[in-house]
């Protein structure tokens, strides 16, 4: 097992920061994964697993051991006349995956389409797009924890999903690295086409859903048209998570917010007010600025881009500046989605 010292991360990060990890290897199987865990580099350090670069932000150089997760494989494991489960290596490039299970006319993470990353974030952050999330599908998360190198399996329930939160953020953050997930996948139509800017596409370009396909294409061509590609601009999706209010709790707020701003943009979701962190965002006039070779994203404000040349800490003092001014404003803390390092 090949063992590099002070690796360059610059491509292994969406965002290009320039940044180096003191050590750094790549693990190819399960067994590399074991050898990983008796190597003193990697007990004498603090470690870093990393799988497509795209929810992190390096604000210095990593003072420990980076392992890139080359984790490959996609596999049908049982299957009746309606449902479908499978299991997908942690390794994987998240779109491939989904792209595999559109080309066999299966339902259920087509709305997922295009999020940039790989398997083993899916659960990390229940990742979730266009009125679907991993959540939904999730069966169970293969993982070794990384103190003893133990295989565990949870269940979906007991990695306690919420809206880009889970246990592995939680309680159990750097504990345990995922190796791979099962999903239950449906092979029914099982159409989810109700978020408004998906209905809006699907309506104005007269698209007739027939199968997941469609609405993994049409997905596609919403994101290039909004988001940023990391390949040409580099970025990391979205900086922030929403707000949600509690429509019982935060009462109060959410009559002041309508009443100052009667065009408040914001979405009914059960108990709660979700309000976009990009309007918020917009608001105070952030979309398309630049701050050194930092910026907000000119056409969706909840991504922060690097110009070319941006280091973390310029990023990072950014997102502080975005933070300051909506809670000026607001009175609303917006946090960030990405991990900064
Ligand atoms: N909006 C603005 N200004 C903007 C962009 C959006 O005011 O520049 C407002 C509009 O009112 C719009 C609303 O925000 O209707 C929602 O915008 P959008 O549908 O683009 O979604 P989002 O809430 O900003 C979330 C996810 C995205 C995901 C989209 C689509 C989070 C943190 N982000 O963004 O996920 O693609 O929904 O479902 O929940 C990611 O996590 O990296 C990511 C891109």
């Amino acid at each position: 097992m090949k063992i590099e010292k002070n690796y360059n991360l610059t491509k292994l990060n969406t965002f290009g920061i320039k940044a180096t990890a003191k050590f750094f290897t790549e693990i190819n199987s399960e067994e590399e994964l074991r050898e990983v865990f008796n190597l003193p580099e990697f007990k004498n350090n603090q470690k870093l697993f990393l799988g497509g670069g795209s929810n992190v932000l390096f604000t210095k150089d990593f003072d420990g051991i980076v392992v890139l997760n080359k984790l490959k494989g996609i596999e049908i494991i049982e299957e009746n006349e309606k449902n479908v489960l499978i299991r997908s290596m942690s390794g994987v490039v998240w779109h491939d995956l989904v792209l595999f299970t559109v080309e066999k006319g299966l339902w259920g993470i087509e709305n997922l389409s295009f999020i940039p990353g790989s398997v083993g974030a899916a659960p990390m952050q229940n990742i979730g797009a266009y009125g679907a999330e991993l959540k939904d599908v999730l069966v169970s998360v293969e993982s070794y924890e990384i103190k003893t190198g133990n295989k565990r399996i949870f269940n979906a329930e007991e990695c306690e999903l919420g809206y880009r939160d889970s246990i592995f953020k939680n309680g159990l953050k750097g504990e345990y690295f995922i190796s791979a997930i099962v999903l239950a996948l449906s092979k029914v139509e099982k159409k989810n086409i109700e978020y408004r800017v998906l209905q809006e596409h699907l309506e104005k370009n007269k698209i007739e859903v027939k199968n997941s396909k469609d609405i993994s294409e049409a997905v596609m061509s919403i994101r290039k048209s909004k988001l940023p590609d990391p390949n040409v601009i580099g970025n990391a999706g979205s900086f922030f998570k929403n707000v949600f209010l509690s429509k019982e709790k935060d009462k109060e707020k959410i009559k002041e917010l309508v009443f100052n701003y009667p065009h408040i943009s914001y979405f009914d979701e059960g108990d709660f007010i979700k309000i976009p962190a990009a309007w918020l965002i917009e608001e105070c006039g952030w979309k398309g600025k630049k701050v050194n070779q930092a910026g907000v994203h000119d056409k969706q404000a909840l991504v922060l881009v690097n110009h070319g040349g941006a280091t973390g800490e310029e990023i990072k003092a950014l997102s502080e500046e975005v933070i300051t001014s909506v809670f000026e404003k607001f009175g609303l803390k917006l946090t960030p989605e990405v991990n900064l390092i």
